[in-house]
């Protein structure tokens, strides 16, 4: 077990079969090691420097229903609500001041706004902040509108790939969506120049480890600038109700494992492992991760956009998580930067 962590320290690189075999057999010990040489990889990159992205949840419409999140549309339960242009541009605002220099756009998949929206207000927004990063997390999308996003001003997109094997994904969604066109959107972004974030969540209902070892092999071959991971965790207003959570070790595990694999990327401590744990976020860091992506959005719509029971941070402030984190970071001897946080290229 030793050499084979070694091997993928030194080399970034293992087969399919030594991958089921790390996650199938890792202990304690092991772990420990896996999670500290992940760190010190971030960290010859990244030196103790957190990044942060001040997450703007603009939308919870969604015409998916995807069986795992709690703002699919079937979800009677939820209350939907939109912001407006002006409603976001105050959250970049209140964001600007505490220091982010990136801001992410994300919502469910919202038909009540056209391209044209969308266009306008990225325009917006990177005409006041020049200076800031733009990403968006919008969904599926024709290679067209994609491109009018990217030339309006949008660096980076996330859209998590779910989960790399066909099968597994139409477990986890209906027939309207496909592993294919998730897949060929993912491509068509980075084709356009965006810097791309894709990602899965850790345990989710009918995953087995042959799945996961796809997922690293599609995330390889992707090669993108980010990569989101996160603990399934069950919605009570979902067809996965009755479901078991993810675990947050393998969850840590998949980090440190993702970090080795690409040294040089974006990795976020998520909110759903900081929900699942309360030092997640924390642990998160100490395995690889070097991202954090905080609420932006105004108090009152939070409690509004979950994607799953018991979300964190749904009644705090924008400045008080601001802080949180600040102290979170630095007790464990990492320090919060003012900065876009781009991908370093790789050594
Ligand atoms: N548990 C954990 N993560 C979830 N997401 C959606 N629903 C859940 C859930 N129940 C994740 C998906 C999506 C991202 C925005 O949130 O991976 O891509
Ligand atoms: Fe939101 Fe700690 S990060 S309260």
């Amino acid at each position: 077990m030793r050499e084979l962590i070694d091997q993928l320290v030194n080399s970034s690189e293992l087969t399919s079969n030594e991958y089921a075999y790390l996650l199938e057999h890792l202990d304690n010990e092991n772990q420990e090691y896996l999670r500290q040489k992940a760190a010190e990889k971030a960290k010859q990159y990244y030196g103790k420097a957190v990044y942060v992205r001040g997450l703007i949840e603009f939308t919870n419409y969604c015409k998916n229903d995807c069986y795992y999140c709690g703002i699919r549309k079937s979800n009677h339960n939820a209350i939907r609500y939109h912001l407006t242009k002006e409603e976001i541009l105050n959250c970049c605002a209140e964001g600007y001041q505490l220091g982010f220099r990136t801001f992410v756009l994300q919502g469910g998949e919202d038909v009540s706004y056209q391209d044209l929206d969308i266009v306008s207000i990225i325009e917006a927004i990177k005409e006041k902040y020049f200076d800031c990063a733009l990403t968006l997390s919008i969904g599926e999308k024709s290679y067209d509108s994609y491109l009018k996003y990217y030339k309006a001003g949008a660096d980076r997109y996330l859209l998590r790939h779910e989960t790399a094997n066909s099968k597994h994904y139409n477990n986890l969604h209906p027939d309207s969506l496909s592993a294919e066109n998730r897949k060929r959107c993912l491509y068509d972004l980075k084709e356009i120049g965006y810097q791309v974030g894709c990602g899965f969540m850790v345990g989710s209902p009918h995953q087995t480890t042959e799945n996961i070892v796809e997922d690293l092999m599609f995330i390889k071959e992707l090669s993108p600038q980010m990569v989101g991971i996160g603990p399934f965790i069950s919605h009570k207003d979902t067809p996965f109700r009755e479901f078991a959570n993810g675990s947050v070790d393998m969850t840590l595990n998949l980090i440190a494992i993702i970090r080795l694999m690409l040294p040089n990327i974006l990795i976020p401590a998520t909110t759903a492992l900081g929900t699942l744990d309360h030092k997640g976020r924390e642990k998160g860091i100490l395995a690889g991760a070097n991202v954090l992506m905080p609420n932006l959005s105004p108090t009152d719509v939070r409690k509004k956009y979950m994607l799953y029971d018991n979300k964190i941070c749904t009644g705090d402030e924008a400045a008080q998580c601001r802080q949180c984190l600040q102290r979170r970071i630095e007790a464990i001897g990492y320090q919060i930067v003012e900065d876009r946080g781009d991908c370093k290229p790789l050594k």
